[in-house]
């Protein structure tokens, strides 16, 4: 199975390089299957109803958000009628929405895609290793689903490394969402799980991690109030990873980054 993975949209500038990109990409990389985080699609906060749409019609098939799932309120009635658009699993009991989704791709063959958020720097919310556990309970890969791929949104690497290691060989992808800069460790791992620390973001790099560089910096030098951040509008660089999956097993065969547009240096698996 082939996969694209995109890492978090931030923005306009990420929302439309993302929907503009996503149909090409789907043809030019023979894509089965498309995930995309979407956590800071709605001018860096949150994701409002019509963009998920946009994004389902651009060629997403499922969508997972974050820690900023819920900053758009419109997005809780939507997210109770929309299986594909998924917020961590381990948020509490009873939480709208769902943290995974089972999705048909072609060929009649399944996926199932799971986003768990850390502990580690974040809000504390259950466990993410006994919750993702408990999910994957009910599936097994290479038998009953074709690929599982994880969406592990979370601060420090450490945590995500961890977390990696614990499913290696159960699951085929973890990668890492919520920091904005793409990590250059992208590996498949002794058990056959592909890994990338972080997927990067999709939003324009001549900012803070996505906003107006200024009051962002403000922030952190002045140690005052400033400026509501927004935004940077330059060009984006979408970033994500590509991971291509044995059908036989769901295990990993390579994962390649993804990176183009705006100002990081262009990243794009041949074959
Ligand atoms: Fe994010
Ligand atoms: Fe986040």
């Amino acid at each position: 199975m082939r996969i694209l993975f995109i890492g978090d949209v931030v923005g306009r500038t990420g929302r439309e390089a993302v929907a503009t990109a996503l149909p090409r990409l789907r043809a030019t990389l023979r894509l089965d299957l498309v995930v995309v985080n979407a956590e800071n699609a709605s001018h860096g906060f949150g994701l409002a109803p019509d963009m998920a749409t946009a994004l389902f019609a651009a060629g997403a098939d499922v969508i997972t958000l974050g820690n900023h799932a819920w900053d758009r309120k419109e997005i809780i009635p939507y997210i109770a009628d929309s299986p594909r658009l998924l917020r961590p699993l381990n948020f509490p009991p009873g939480t709208p929405g769902a943290g995974a989704a089972l999705v048909e791709v072609p060929g009649g063959r399944r996926a199932l895609v799971l986003q768990a958020m850390g502990r580690l720097y974040m809000d504390p919310l259950d466990c993410p290793f006994r919750g993702t556990i408990a999910e994957l309970s009910r599936h097994r890969l290479g038998v009953t689903v074709a690929a599982i791929v994880v969406d592990f949104h979370a601060e420090a690497s450490s945590e995500k490394m961890a977390f990696a290691h614990f499913l290696d060989g159960t699951v085929s992808l973890v990668v890492g969402t919520h920091t904005h800069c793409p990590s250059a460790d992208h590996q498949v791992l002794p058990g056959g799980t592909a890994f990338q620390s972080d997927a990067g973001m999709s939003g324009d790099y001549d900012s803070v991690i996505g906003m107006v560089k200024d009051a962002a910096t403000l922030r952190f030098w002045r140690k005052m109030p400033g400026e509501r951040l927004a935004p940077a509008e330059g060009e984006a660089t979408v970033c994500g990873t590509f991971v291509e999956t044995d059908d036989a097993t769901g295990l990993a065969r390579r994962i390649e980054p993804v990176r183009f547009g705006g100002r990081l240096a262009p990243a794009m698996p041949v074959g």
